[in-house]
C-alpha cells in the first residue's frame, strides 16, 4: 500500500521504517530540514536500537523517501498518518496545535476517498477536532493509537498485543486492518473516542500499577519483605500478571507522566475526578524523594558537600531519552540538599549550566561518597565492584534497578542497598 507519515519523530519513524519493513510504500514529511537530510542518508536522528538497519533496508529496497515537499507526500496515499507531537500545556492538557496544523496543511492534498489516521495521543473528541479542521468530508478520519514503548519500538510494532483502529466507517477500517494483514496480533474496531480513551486509559493504568509496586516496595524495605518476591507473588494470579511490576525510582519519559496528567485534565472538563491517576502521580514523586532520603540516611543525615556518583539518567535504559527521567529529579533533589553529583550515562546526553555527564562509571564514581544507580543499562551489571571501590571514597551504594548482583556487591560495599528490600 502506499502510505504518508507526518512527523519524523519517535513514533512517526518507528512506524514509516516498520511499515517499509513489511513491504509498504512510505514517505515521510516533516519541516525540520536538518532531520529529512539525515534520514535520506541513512542516518537516524534517534536512538532506538535495530531501526538505522530498517532504514538502510528500507532505502535500499525503494520502500522509503524523505521530504519537505507536502504535495509530492501525500500524493496518491491511501493512509496518511500523524504523528506530530501532542505536548503538555501550563493546564497539563495535550496541546493539539501541531495536530491540527499539520491537518490543515495536508487538507488541500489529500486524494478523495483517502484516510486520515491520528497516532499522535489525542484527547478524546480529537477525531471530530480534526474532521472539522480538515473540512474534507471525502476523507475518513481514523484514530490508531501507538502502543510501542522507547527502547523495543520495533518488537512492539511488529508484535502488538493489539491493534486498535477507531473509526466511524467500516471500509475505512478494514483498509487499515489490511494494512497491518501480515502482523500478527488481535485488530479492535471500535469508535473513534473509545480509541483515544483506550491509549491513556492503557498508559494510566500502567502508572497506576508501577505506583502501586513502588509503594509496595517501600513498605518491603520497613518489614523485610522483598519486593521481587511479593511481585513473583502477585503476578502468578493471572488476573494480575507478570509484566510491568519492576520496582524502581518511579516512572518517567515522554509518555505516562505527560498522559496522566492529560486524563486528569481530560476528565476535569467533563467535571469529573481521577483520584487514583492522582494519587499514582503522587506517590511517583515520593518515589523521586524517597531514593534522595535513602542516600541522606546512607550518608550520616546530611547531604551538604557529600559527592554522589549517578549511573544513568535516561529514564529507562536503551533509550537515549532524559524526559521526565526519575534520574534527572533525584539530581535535582540530591543537589538542592547540598551534594555534588556526578553523572554518567552510556547513550543519554545532559548538561545545564553547571553540570556536564562523565565520560565513564568510573569517572562519575571517582572519589564519591556515594553511589547510585538509576537507569538499568546492561553495561552496569558488567562492571566489577571492586574497581568501584578503588576509586570511590565512600562505602555506600543504592541499587534503584535491583541490576547489581547483590552478593558479590556486598563483598566490596557494607552498605550496599537496593530498593524495595530491607534497608
Ligand atoms: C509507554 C507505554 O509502555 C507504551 O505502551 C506507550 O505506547 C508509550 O508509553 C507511549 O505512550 O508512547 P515508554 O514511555 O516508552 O512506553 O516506556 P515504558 O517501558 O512504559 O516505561 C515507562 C516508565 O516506567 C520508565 O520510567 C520505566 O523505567 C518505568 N517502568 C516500567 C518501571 O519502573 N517498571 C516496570 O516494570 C516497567
Amino acid at each position: 500500500m502506499n502510505i504518508a507519515v507526518l512527523g519524523a519523530g519517535y513514533v512517526g519513524l518507528t512506524t514509516a521504517l516498520c511499515m517499509a519493513h513489511l513491504g509498504h510504500q512510505v514517505s515521510v514529511f516533516d519541516t525540520n530540514s536538518r532531520r529529512i537530510d539525515s534520514l535520506q542518508r541513512g542516518v537516524l536522528p534517534i536512538f532506538e536500537p535495530g531501526l538505522e538497519e530498517f532504514l538502510k533496508v528500507g532505502l535500499e529496497r525503494g520502500l522509503l523517501s524523505f521530504s519537505q515537499d507536502l504535495s509530492s507526500a501525500l500524493m496518491n496515499k491511501v493512509v496518511t498518518f500523524i504523528c506530530v507531537p501532542t505536548p503538555q500545556d501550563e493546564d497539563g492538557a495535550a496541546d493539539l496545535t501541531h495536530v491540527l496544523e499539520a491537518v490543515s496543511m495536508c487538507s488541500p492534498f489529500l486524494d478523495a476517498g483517502a484516510i486520515l489516521a491520528t497516532k499522535s495521543t489525542v484527547p478524546v473528541g480529537s477525531t471530530q477536532r480534526v474532521e472539522v479542521a480538515l473540512n474534507r468530508p471525502d476523507v475518513n478520519v481514523v484514530s490508531n493509537p501507538e502502543f510501542l514503548r522507547e527502547g523495543s519500538a520495533i518488537k512492539d510494532f511488529l508484535n502488538p498485543d493489539r491493534i486498535v483502529i477507531g473509526s466511524r466507517s467500516q471500509a475505512a477500517a478494514s483498509t487499515m486492518a489490511d494494512l497491518y494483514a501480515d502482523i500478527a496480533g488481535s485488530v479492535l474496531i471500535t469508535s473513534p473516542e473509545s480509541a483515544e480513551l483506550i491509549k491513556y486509559a492503557s498508559n494510566a493504568f500502567l502508572a497506576i500499577k508501577l505506583s502501586f509496586t513502588n509503594d509496595i516496595a517501600a513498605l518491603c524495605e520497613k518489614t523485610s519483605g522483598d519486593i521481587s518476591e511479593v511481585t513473583l507473588g502477585m503476578g502468578l494470579d493471572k488476573r494480575i500478571g507478570p509484566e510491568f511490576l519492576n520496582a524502581g525510582p518511579g516512572w518517567g519519559g515522554s509518555c505516562f507522566p505527560k498522559d496522566t496528567r492529560a486524563l486528569i485534565s481530560i476528565a476535569d472538563g467533563f467535571g469529573l475526578n481521577m483520584p487514583l491517576i492522582e494519587a499514582a502521580l503522587e506517590s511517583n514523586e515520593r518515589s523521586h524523594k524517597r531514593v534522595a532520603d535513602t542516600i541522606m540516611r546512607q550518608l550520616g543525615g546530611s547531604l551538604e558537600g557529600k559527592k554522589i556518583a549517578v549511573w544513568g539518567v535516561a529514564f529507562k535504559a536503551n533509550t537515549d531519552d532524559t524526559r521526565e527521567s526519575p534520574a534527572l529529579a533525584v539530581i535535582s533533589r540530591l543537589r538542592n540538599r547540598g551534594a555534588h553529583v556526578r553523572a554518567y550515562d552510556p547513550v543519554a546526553h545532559y548538561e545545564d549550566d553547571s553540570f556536564k555527564l562523565e565520560v565513564s562509571a568510573l569517572d562519575a564514581a571517582r572519589g564519591a561518597d556515594a553511589l547510585v544507580l538509576m537507569t538499568e543499562w546492561a553495561e552496569f551489571r558488567e562492571i566489577d565492584p571492586r574497581r568501584v571501590k578503588d576509586v570511590m571514597a565512600g562505602d555506600s551504594v543504592l541499587d534503584c534497578r535491583r541490576v547489581l548482583n547483590a552478593d558479590t556487591w556486598r563483598q566490596e560495599f557494607s552498605d550496599f542497598r537496593v530498593i524495595g528490600s530491607a534497608q
